[in-house]
């Protein structure tokens, strides 16, 4: 018997080690809320002793009051009722508490007493609090990027889109949008593509890749041109866990870049008509001297009376090219612009009129059809009428040419309030410009006639006089349907004038 109470003194001794060694406060109570004794680590915490608790009630000793707490919000009888563990956190003096309740039960399966521990997780909580802010940071980065961000899980789901992103491919709304799969990101065949090249250590790296100028294509089928980059995600062990992509929209960047070289392109062809211009003058002058004597000459020889009539038939082959030559001349002169304009306000419709009028008899116009399609607004602009006629002149019987003679040349003006410009555009059926030679049509003497038909004259003279009218030619169109040539205008503003005050 003795050798018993000795075993179960044992046992109540290593018991009660156990429980003072817990290096939680924990603290045993009744079910009817009385405490019965606490834990070492309890008493050192609460600075309490045995006599100070035993018998007392818990909500007489923690909460000061006289009555229990409402059942409902009492862990005690919580823990009494489900026969399970109940715990729940607050924050205790800038220290964060668990407090754990858990049922200590009889050989009935009864709970006979609680155990109510405090575990201190303020650092838990602080780390808790320190990986919430870095994910908040994280996240205000990839949502305040100026580059479109896009992640997606190892299937390809998208999972992340920042808001350029969004913008960008429209229609996201986290999945619930269009856009749910990568594969729907890019022309068909793409994503897999890139997928490919991400693995491959010889494209920028295992996982890794840069592409400077790809396509996308955005939840409305519009493509757009960009610059990206992409990164395989890999967890602690290696694995592939999600792939990331950034996105630099490339449109204003290639617009403007067209733009720089269309102006550069342009800038060459006014520097070079320029000095062609002054060479040209040069030359016409210098040739018109002794062509003057030649012409002369040969006039004189052709009148003498001593001359047989295979001569004088020579002669007269003489002076035909003489003044083709003299012509010629002539032309270069305009084209030159040794000849000043004389601008005045002119309806642009109206000089169109006057120019089909002076051509319209032409054997060469007979059998093509000609269209006015004249905007019915006022078209004023600031222009030598004469020299618009031979510009017009010009480009109708180049149309007329590149026809052979039949098909349809439609002439439309209109006016663009927004630009302030009006234009014509002479738009032929004709056989249209090889692209080798786009860049050649305005240089002098560059012609693709029959030798001795063409000068090449032609649009170098309409260019210079263009440009002496502060305006713009260029094709808008050519193909084997025909070509579109449009010249645009600075459209006239009248200054304004000071209201005429008196009314005699
Ligand atoms: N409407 C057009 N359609 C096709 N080719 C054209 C047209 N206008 C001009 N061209 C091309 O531009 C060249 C130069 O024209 P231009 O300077 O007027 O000289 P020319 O008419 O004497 O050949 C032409 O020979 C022709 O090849
Ligand atoms: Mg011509």
């Amino acid at each position: 018997m003795s050798k018993d109470l000795d075993i179960l003194a044992d046992e109540t001794y290593w018991r009660m080690r156990i429980f003072d060694s817990l290096s939680y406060p924990s603290v045993i109570i009744s079910p009817d809320k009385t405490l019965m004794g606490a834990n070492k680590k309890f008493y050192e915490t609460l600075n309490l002793s045995f006599k100070e608790i035993f018998g007392k009630k818990c909500y007489d000793t923690f909460l000061d009051k006289n009555t229990p707490c409402n059942s409902n919000r009492c862990a005690i009888s919580k823990v009494i009722k489900n026969k399970k563990s109940h715990s729940f956190i607050l924050k205790h003096h800038y220290r964060w508490e668990e407090r754990v309740f858990s049922p200590i039960f009889d050989e009935n399966n009864e709970v006979v007493y609680i155990i109510a521990s405090i575990r201190d997780i303020t650092r838990t909580k602080s780390l808790e609090g320190q990986l919430h802010g870095v994910k908040e940071f994280i996240s205000r980065v990839i949502h305040s990027s100026a580059s479109a961000i896009v992640a997606a899980d190892r299937q390809g789901n998208i999972n992340l889109m920042n808001s350029v992103a969004k913008e960008m491919f429209g229609d996201y709304n986290g999945g619930k949008g269009k856009l749910k799969h990568t594969e729907q990101l890019y022309p068909p065949g793409k994503a897999k593509e890139i997928m490919r090249m991400l693995r491959d250590e010889n494209v920028g790296g295992m996982g890794k890749l840069l592409i400077p100028r790809t396509t996308i294509v955005n939840a409305h089928g519009e493509k757009i041109e960009v610059e990206m980059s992409a990164a395989i995600i890999y967890d602690d062990k290696g694995n592939e866990s999600a792939t990331m992509a950034i996105y630099n929209d490339l449109r204003d960047k290639i617009k403007v870049e067209k733009e720089l070289k269309m102006t550069q392109e342009q800038l060459a062809q006014s520097e070079k008509m320029a000095s062609l211009g002054q060479l040209s003058a040069g030359v016409a002058h210098e040739i018109n001297n002794p062509l003057t004597g030649v012409l002369f000459y040969a006039s004189l020889l052709l009148e003498r009376s001593d001359i047989d009539e295979s001569m004088k038939e020579d002669l007269g082959y003489i002076l035909e090219d003489a003044n083709r030559c003299k012509e010629i001349v002539k032309s270069l002169l305009v084209y030159s612009r040794s000849t000043g304009a004389k601008k005045n306000i002119v309806q642009l419709n109206d000089i169109v009129k006057q120019s089909l009028n002076l051509i319209r008899d032409q054997q060469k116009f007979r059998n093509i059809k000609i269209i006015k399609d004249f905007s019915d607004e006022m078209m004023l602009i600031h222009a030598d009428s004469s020299k618009l006629n031979q510009v017009l002149i010009n480009l109708v019987i180049n149309a007329a040419d590149a026809m052979d003679g039949v098909g349809t040349i439609t002439l439309t003006t209109y006016k663009e309030k927004s630009t302030g410009k009006i234009s014509l555009e002479i738009k032929d059926t004709g056989k249209g410009i090889p692209h080798e030679n786009l860049s050649k049509i305005f240089d002098p003497f560059f012609t693709t006639k029959e030798v001795g038909k063409s000068t090449g004259l032609g649009l170098s003279i309409v260019y210079g006089l263009i440009e002496e009218h502060g305006s713009k030619i260029f094709v808008k169109k050519t193909d084997s349907q025909g070509t579109t040539f449009v010249v645009e205008f600075p459209m006239y503003v009248a200054s304004e004038k000071i209201p005429f005050l008196c009314n005699s």
